[in-house]
């Protein structure tokens, strides 16, 4: 029998029938080469958007993706290496925290890292508000730092899982993000690629996640779970919740400085709780604490005694960048242009659109509604209350951040229209749903 044509590739998963191992390495390393066209993929995503990948499938597409470029040898550096991703979401900036906390303790902590898009922020356009600080390392000098300081994050690099990389744009202007099999593949292939040995998933639930209900948070974490362990990783995951944002700060310089302000061991309750949490279990994952509960009090130790505020500013100053903005935050500039926003009635807080708080800082400026647009490092805002506050009219809601007062004006509208103020008091859902 002829090979398919990738037309007749399409069909296959068109009629919801299954593809064999050697058909998607054909589907998955056709395109990442070049040879496939966008439209043809396209249309394949949209097949699989709608009638899934099953198990196999899974494994196999993942597989392919981390063969479609180079895979990361961190093999020199000792110990477990640990990733930690998040599936996306808003005031979360825990990577800056998380870092720091656990190279404190012992876990090399190797990171490539992308830019956010849309309503959900980047770890690399956070780092890039820090004056100096260097994105692009050579794998020599990104291995030499772990090594050395113990952290490094630099940008993804273009030759790891080109696959995912052409694919997820695909995905993003084709509707066809929200998948678990598609999303599966691509986190699991990055980290993969990326080098390490073991992978803590955070997978963030509710109004400013991909994941809206507890059921397909429960669904993409077993499979993430599942994939992993097929490709010969140790993976965990972690259900958050991100039905509000998980700091008080959205946007860049803005989230540094919550960054910091939590390793100084006075940010956000739930941000500096997360991290704690995640922290722990990464230290489990790299076997440098027996259980839990000792990895729970070492961690809280390289947070109190002001050792992980160290290590950050180790690894900002082996990056390029100014460490002293550890005791400087004003070194973090802000956009000229700033207001408040009060409340109009008295209530409670009853709930945020994390989601539309996210829009909200991307039209500060913060975020990128295209791929390549500019963002301003100083924009964002800064929010005052938790749902379940008592507010008064005339309480102050959040400061917004930008460079123009017509951004200031489309900031303020979407945020005013992403926090409800009821009449009872609502308690919020707790902040880690289940392991
Ligand atoms: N994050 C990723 O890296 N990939 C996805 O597909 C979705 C979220
Ligand atoms: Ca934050």
């Amino acid at each position: 029998m002829s090979e398919p044509t990738f037309e007749q590739l399409i069909e296959v998963k068109r009629d919801g029938r299954a593809h064999s191992a050697e058909e998607i390495d054909r589907i998955i390393l056709g395109y990442s080469s070049g040879q496939v066209p966008d439209y043809q993929m396209s249309a394949w995503l949209m097949a699989a958007y709608l009638n899934g990948l099953d198990a196999e499938e899974t494994v196999a597409m993942t597989d392919a993706m981390v063969r479609s470029g180079r895979v990361v040898d961190l093999s020199s550096i000792p110990g477990v290496k640990v990733d930690k991703h998040s599936t996306g979401g808003v005031a979360d900036t825990t990577t800056l925290v998380l870092g720091p906390l656990v190279a404190a303790c012992g876990v090399p902590v190797a990171k490539m890292s992308g830019r956010g898009l849309g309503h959900t922020g980047g770890t690399l356009d956070k780092l890039e508000s820090i004056p100096g600080f260097r994105i692009e390392l050579t794998p020599e000098e990104f291995v030499a730092q772990v090594r050395n300081v113990g952290l490094a994050v630099i940008a993804q690099s273009p030759d790891v899982d080109p696959a995912d990389k052409l694919m997820y744009a695909l995905r993003d202007v084709t509707a066809t993000v929200p998948s678990i099999p598609l999303i599966v593949g691509s986190i699991i292939s990055k980290k993969v690629a990326g080098g390490a040995d073991a992978i803590l998933l955070d997978v963030k639930l509710g109004s400013g996640a991909f994941m809206k209900t507890e059921d397909d948070a429960r669904a993409l974490a077993a499979e993430m779970t599942r994939v992993g362990r097929a490709l010969g990783r140790d993976v965990r995951c972690v259900l958050s919740d991100m039905d509000q944002p998980l700091g008080m700060a959205v946007g860049n310089a803005l989230e540094v400085r919550e960054g910091i302000e939590t390793l100084h061991g006075e940010g956000p309750e739930a941000l500096t709780d997360l991290c704690l949490d995640l922290g722990a279990r990464m230290l489990v994952l790299g076997r440098v604490a027996e259980d839990p509960k000792a990895a729970r009090a070492m961690v809280t130790k390289a947070l109190e005694s002001g050792e992980a505020l160290e290590a950050f500013a180790r690894w900002i100053g082996a990056q390029g960048g100014d460490p002293r903005v550890t005791e400087e935050p004003g070194l973090l500039e802000l956009s000229r242009e700033s207001r408040e926003v009060l409340s109009a009635k008295s209530g409670y807080l009853a709930a945020y659109d994390a989601e539309g708080v996210g829009r909200a800082a991307m039209l500060l400026g913060a975020g990128r509604e295209r791929k390549d647009d500019e963002i301003d490092p100083g924009a964002g805002l800064l929010l005052d209350a938790r749902v379940g506050d008592a507010i008064k009219e005339g309480d102050r809601l959040a400061t917004l951040y930008a460079a123009t007062e017509a951004r200031l004006d489309a900031g303020e509208a979407l945020l005013a229209a992403s926090v409800s103020i009821g009449e009872t008091a609502v308690a919020p859902g707790p902040l880690l749903r289940e392991v």
